[in-house]
């Protein structure tokens, strides 16, 4: 490596120069201990780097670097864009560019970094709620990179030829991550931009929402209709008709009149809450969050500097917190302490892009004015601060909610954000419509959003605008509850879209498919347990089961749960499609498997429920049927088992309290399971443990999937070796 080190000569540098291109020749390139590249457009440009807003903390720069690796990024200037390129070789495929509708692979798309409220968006709009100016690169031979461009400003990111970056604002510097492959350079990714903290684990549940439940009689009434019907949820959530005129941080008197109440009665049935909070603050005076923010002075103000900016949101006028101050983001903290108080148990940050209604542009002018933290760049226009405007505002509404709160672990969810903004809020895909293009862009977002750092995301269940099909329901049930963030929501004005509302027999499909989440609840929480502490998303791309199969570089209606899992959804309307498998490996099949009816629920058997495969080698960890998921303790724990060619499987299940912190000194139980076949014998064993948490007095049932297509089921005490005669 040293030698790959050259000292401070520029001169040095090799560049491939494209027409637009100028100033290629003093760029910079430099390495930091953990291995990233980090590429300045000039030394100039280096000094005036403004503080990344995506990094955990700033790179250790340990060298000047000639960049001899395959991948050269090339500084120029297109019109008042700077530019950064990057020539792709042949059979390169691209992924990333966080939040963005249509196919999974992006190569020969463009979009640009501009949070947008985009209300029933399509496959050509640029911009949606989220920015990540990052791509993840795979090439022919299935080794990866990463480029990072550490902007926040609007920038388009072009992947017609190659990779372009075209940002307005001075040079930032562009980051690149190399790897073996896809699965490395997103964890690097992780070490980069940091990964999320462990959710509590009501947040892995399902979650049922509309716009609105209102009254709170109404709430009351979901809840029990849930749990009449046995239909497995953990949290109903708030939408903003329980304000007092859509002024945050309030109640209507007449419909939510004792909010504590209300919460109360749903924890008794194993339900949490989560209630909506919007940036816009009624104009109003009288209005107290109105009047102590206007004498705390914490308003944007408009190009003047001196005047706050106003604008229109759902209670008419509003003003909105200037996040980017680390005074107003305590202000606004703050606040959470006594909402908090009332049992909420999630906050939910909308309309944060910020989305604002009587503007031409939809949302603040350019021209506003940030009074920023020095520490972020300083005081500065809207235009350089609007992509970050939401994650600051989650990135405060996270402190207040665990001020509020110590002991619990936060929940919040964002509808905008930024690259590394997953470390304060889960995201969901925003206003999508109730049609198939919006059911079958669901997992390609999914999975997109997974590879720019966000793990925790899912669609809106059902479609939010728009009503439609029984079908369509069922089908994005399906597939929706096995989801990271899993959760049914609708616009005012819809049709019903509970579980139940399509009448008996969608009730009956929606039933399994949650069922099903609860059954893989055990996985689905390691998962969230290994994506909090090296960033690997929890849905992966099936192309992370072999990144040199090309055909699974497209598998847009298939994804993985982990490494072995793989969930092959039933997208389109006509019920049979063609979906590409992994390859067999070493002449071992991906195993299909279902739940029958004996693991604690329903069979799960049903023509709109998702396929589930089996990877060789894969012990996959299972659990009983619940009404929500600390209903009752897991027992039994049910591995689901492919061997290889060579007899042998490995699985992980990680467990803990589910809330607080204690998982952090040690309270937690991580088993790593091993299965081995000697003649006629499968032996199943713990093979290591880390934790303190002792393990639990309860049954281990074993299912070993068979080549025939039967399966042996055995069962024995967990912790002890389990003897499996094969017949
Ligand atoms: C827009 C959000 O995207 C949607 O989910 C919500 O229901 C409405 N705002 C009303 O709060």
């Amino acid at each position: 490596m040293l030698s790959r080190l050259i000292l401070a000569s520029t001169l040095l540098y090799t560049f491939v120069f494209s027409p637009t291109t100028t100033r290629a020749n003093d760029a910079i390139v430099e390495i930091t201990s953990s291995g990233v590249l980090v590429h300045h457009a000039s030394e100039e440009s280096q000094q005036s780097a403004r503080p990344s807003f995506a990094l955990v903390e700033p790179l250790e720069i340990t060298g000047r670097f000639l960049d001899d690796s395959q991948v050269n990024v090339v500084f120029g200037q297109s019109g008042d864009r700077w530019t950064a390129s990057i020539e792709t070789s042949p059979g390169t495929s691209l992924y990333g560019t966080g939040e963005v509708a249509g196919q999974l692979e992006r190569t020969g798309r463009t979009v640009e970094t501009w949070n947008t409220d985009a209300y029933g968006y399509m496959d050509d709009d640029r911009s949606l709620y989220t920015s990540h100016p990052w791509v993840l690169a795979v090439r022919a031979d299935g080794t990866a990179y990463g480029v990072l461009a550490d902007t926040t400003d609007r920038c388009e990111i072009d992947l017609t030829d190659g990779i372009t970056f075209r940002a307005v604002g001075p040079p930032q510097p562009v980051y690149v991550l190399q790897g073996d492959s896809p699965q490395d350079v997103v964890r690097q990714l992780g070490t980069l931009t940091g990964t999320i903290t462990m959710p509590p684990k009501w947040a892995i549940g399902y979650h049922q929402c509309r716009y609105s439940y209102d009254p709170a009689t109404r709430v009351e009434e979901i809840a029990r209709e849930f749990r009449d019907r046995d239909i497995p949820a953990d949290v109903i959530w708030m939408d903003i008709d329980y304000m007092d005129g859509y002024r945050c941080f309030t109640f209507d008197p007449e419909d939510f009149p004792s909010p504590a109440d209300l919460n109360k009665k749903l924890l008794d049935q194993g339900f949490r809450n989560v209630w909506m909070i919007d940036p816009g603050i009624k104009l109003e005076q009288g209005y107290s969050i109105y009047d102590q923010g206007e004498a705390a002075d914490v308003w944007v103000k408009t190009a003047d500097k001196t005047t706050t900016f106003e604008g229109e949101v759902w209670p008419g006028m509003c003003v909105f917190p200037d996040y980017t101050n680390a005074a107003v983001r305590q202000w606004w903290a703050d606040l959470y302490e006594p909402f908090m108080a009332h049992g909420i148990s999630g906050v939910w940050n909308d309309m944060n892009e910020p989305a604002v209604f009587n503007t031409p542009t939809k949302t603040m002018p350019e021209s506003n004015w940030h009074r920023a933290d020095q520490t972020l760049g300083g005081p500065d226009t809207h235009a350089r601060y609007h992509n970050v405007y939401g994650m600051l505002m989650v990135q405060a509404t996270r402190e207040g909610v665990m001020k509020a709160n110590p002991d619990n672990r936060p929940f919040v969810l964002s509808r905008a954000n930024f690259m590394g903004g997953h470390r304060y809020a889960a995201t969901w895909t925003g206003d999508n419509s109730a049609d198939w293009y919006h059911l079958d862009v669901s997992i390609p977002m999914t999975l997109n959003l997974g590879l720019s750092g966000q793990p925790f995301t899912g669609p809106d269940i059902g479609g939010f605008a728009g009503n439609g099909e029984p079908e369509l329901f069922a089908r994005w049930i399906g597939f929706g509850a096995l989801l990271p963030f899993s959760r049914g929501h609708t616009a005012k004005g819809n049709i019903d879209k509970e579980p139940w509302a399509f009448g008996p027999e969608i009730e009956a499909t929606s039933r399994r498919a949650l069922e099903r989440r609860y059954r893989l609840i055990p996985h689905l929480y390691t998962l969230f347990r290994e994506a909090s502490l090296t960033g690997m998303p929890v849905a992966r791309p099936a192309f992370f089961a072999d990144p040199t199969d090309q055909a699974l570089r497209t598998e847009d209606d298939a994804f993985l749960l982990g490494e072995g899992l793989l969930v092959v959804a039933q997208i389109q309307p006509a019920r049979d499609r063609l979906v590409v498998l992994p390859k067999p490996i070493e002449g071992v099949e991906w195993r299909a498997f279902d739940f029958p009816s004996f693991d604690g629920g329903r069979d799960s058997k049903d023509p709109d429920q998702p396929a589930l495969y089996l990877k060789p080698g894969t012990i996959l960890p299972t659990g009983p049927v619940m009404e929500f998921v600390d209903e009752k303790p897991l027992d039994p724990v049910t591995l689901i088992i492919n061997l290889d060619a060579d007899g042998r499987a490995r699985g992980t299940l990680y467990e803990d309290a589910g809330e607080g912190w204690g998982y952090r000194e040690g309270d937690f139980l991580q088993t790593t399971y091993s299965a081995a076949r000697t003649g006629d014998i499968v032996r199943v064993w713990v093979a290591a443990t880390e934790g303190n948490r002792p393990r639990p007095d309860r049954a281990l049932r074993v299912r070993l999937l068979h080549p025939d297509g039967k399966e042996i089921v055995d069962t024995g005490i967990d912790g002890k070796r389990l003897h499996i005669q094969l017949p």
